[in-house]
C-alpha cells in the first residue's frame, strides 16, 4: 500500500502551510468561496442576514440621531459577498438613516468588488453616494484613513488570522502547537489549481499535531506576549494567541472617529468541540476567545461590552466611555433580551425540519413568525412564495419566488 506523502514537517500552526493555504483561497476565489455551486463552501447565510445588520445599524442609528452627524461613515472589512452590506443598507432605509450613512465594504482583495458588481448584489444602492469600495489588509492598513470612520465591522474575520494555540505545562511553562501535514498519495497533488477547484482538498490532509516550548520568538507574538497568563485559559485548558488580531484591534482605533465604535462578530468557542479550529471548504476557521482583545482593550483605558448567544461571539469597543454608556442599554434590548438572529435561525431549522403536510398551521406561523425579523432578503421571498402557496394563491407565490431567485446572489437557496 503507498504510503502518505510529508508535505510539510512540524512548524507553528499559524506558520503552517495549512495556515497559509487557507488563506490564499479567500483571495484566489473571490465570491465562489460562500457558494454552495462549488461544492463545500463558507456558510455565510447568518453572518450577513439582514436581523444582523439591523441590529448593528439600530446602533448607528443612535449615534447619528443623539451627535446629529450628517454623514455616517461605516467601514466593513472582509466585506466578503457584499450581502451584509446590502442588507445594512436596506436597514439604513426602514429606519429613515439611509442619507446619513456611507458604507465602505473592504476585503483583502478587489476580485470580490468586480464581482459584487457583476452579480448585482448592490444594484439597489449607488457607489459614491451609499457605498464605497476600498482594497484593504487588516494586518497592514495604511495610516491615511486615522480618525476617519464612525464605526468599523468585521464580521468572521478575525478567525481568519494567523493564531498560534498555547497552552500551560503542568510545570507552569507556555507550550505551542506545531503541526506536520502529511498527504494521502491516492489525492491529487497540492497545488493552487487543486485548492480552488477541489473544495475538500485541505480537509483529506493528515496532521500530526507536537506540543513544543513556546518563547515568542519576535514581532507581534513578542509585542502582546505579556498579555497572556494563566487565567486566559479556555475550558479545553489553551489559549489561542490571537496575535494578528490584536495588532489589527489597535489599527482599528486608530482608524475610527473619536465617537466610534468597533464591532467584531465570530464563531464563539463550541464547548462540545475539542478542536481548535474549523475548516469550511479549504478555508481555516479558528475559534475566537475574545479575553486577550478586551484585556488589550482595558489596559488602553477603552470600553468593551461582549455578549454571546447560539449564533456570535459579538465584541463592542469603544475609545469613548460616555458613548459606551450611552448605548449600552440598546445594546442589551438588541443582544441580551432577545437576539433577532438566534430567533432567524431557529426558524430556519423548524422549517427544515418539518416533513409532512398536514403541518401547514405550523409552516404558516413560522413564516409569518420569520417576517417580522425579515422583509428583504431572499429567504423572505422563499417564505412568502410558500405562505401564498398554503392559501392557494400560485400567482403571487410564482412572483414572490422570481424575486427571491434574483435575491439569490450566491445561488446557495435555489
Ligand atoms: C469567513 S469570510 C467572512 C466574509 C463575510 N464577512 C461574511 O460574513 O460572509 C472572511 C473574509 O475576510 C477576508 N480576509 C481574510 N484575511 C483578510 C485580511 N488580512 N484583510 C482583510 N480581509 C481579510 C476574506 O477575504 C473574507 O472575505
Amino acid at each position: 500500500m503507498p504510503e502518505p506523502i510529508l508535505i510539510e514537517d512540524f512548524t507553528d500552526f499559524d506558520k503552517s502551510l495549512l495556515y497559509k493555504l487557507g488563506s490564499s483561497y479567500y483571495a484566489s476565489k473571490g465570491l465562489k468561496a460562500f457558494s454552495k455551486a462549488s461544492g463545500s463552501y463558507i456558510p455565510n447565510e447568518i453572518s450577513n442576514s439582514y436581523p444582523h445588520a439591523r441590529a448593528f445599524v439600530e446602533l448607528c442609528k443612535k449615534i447619528i440621531l443623539d451627535k446629529k452627524i450628517d454623514k455616517f461613515k461605516i467601514l466593513e472589512f472582509g466585506s466578503g459577498s457584499g450581502i451584509f452590506a446590502r442588507h445594512a443598507l436596506l436597514a439604513a432605509k426602514d429606519l429613515g438613516i439611509e442619507k446619513n450613512i456611507v458604507f465602505y465594504l473592504s476585503d483583502i482583495t478587489s476580485k470580490t468588488f468586480d464581482e459584487i458588481k457583476s452579480i448585482g448584489v448592490l444594484n439597489d444602492f449607488q457607489e459614491h453616494t451609499h457605498y464605497e469600495f476600498l482594497e484593504l489588509n487588516l494586518l497592514n492598513i495604511p495610516n491615511t484613513y486615522s480618525k476617519t470612520f464612525d464605526a468599523v465591522l468585521l464580521n468572521y474575520v478575525f478567525d481568519a488570522l494567523p493564531t498560534l494555540p498555547l497552552r500551560y505545562s503542568e510545570e507552569g511553562n507556555l507550550e505551542k502547537l506545531q503541526i506536520q501535514i502529511w498527504q494521502n498519495p491516492d489525492d491529487k497533488s497540492l497545488n493552487e489549481n487543486n485548492l480552488l477547484e477541489d473544495s475538500n482538498l485541505l480537509s483529506r490532509l493528515l496532521i500530526q499535531e507536537l506540543w513544543v516550548k513556546y518563547s515568542p520568538s519576535q514581532g507581534l507574538e513578542q509585542k502582546y506576549f505579556d498579555l497572556l497568563s494563566k487565567d486566559l485559559v479556555d475550558h479545553r485548558s489553551k489559549i489561542l494567541y490571537p496575535y494578528a488580531a490584536l495588532s489589527a484591534t489597535e489599527m482599528l482605533l486608530d482608524l475610527l472617529d473619536d465617537n466610534g465604535f468597533i464591532y467584531v462578530s465570530d464563531m464563539p468557542l463550541d464547548k462540545n468541540d475539542p478542536g481548535i479550529f474549523r475548516m469550511f471548504a479549504n478555508a481555516i476557521v479558528n475559534y475566537f476567545s475574545e479575553p486577550l482583545i478586551t484585556k488589550l482593550i482595558t489596559n488602553q483605558n477603552y470600553c468593551g461590552y461582549v455578549v454571546q448567544d447560539n449564533s456570535f461571539l459579538r465584541m463592542f469597543y469603544f475609545k469613548n466611555q460616555n458613548l459606551f454608556l450611552e448605548l449600552l442599554d440598546l445594546m442589551k434590548e438588541l443582544y441580551e433580551k432577545t437576539s433577532t438572529v438566534d430567533i432567524y435561525y431557529d426558524i430556519r431549522k423548524a422549517l427544515d425540519s418539518i416533513s409532512s403536510p398536514h403541518s401547514k398551521d405550523l409552516i404558516e406561523f413560522l413564516c409569518k413568525k420569520f417576517l417580522e425579523f425579515d422583509k428583504h432578503s431572499c429567504v423572505s421571498y422563499f417564505m412568502q412564495a410558500k405562505l401564498f402557496e398554503l392559501i392557494g394563491e400560485t400567482e403571487k407565490a410564482q412572483i414572490a419566488r422570481t424575486k427571491a431567485q434574483k435575491l439569490d446572489f450566491l445561488g446557495n437557496f435555489s
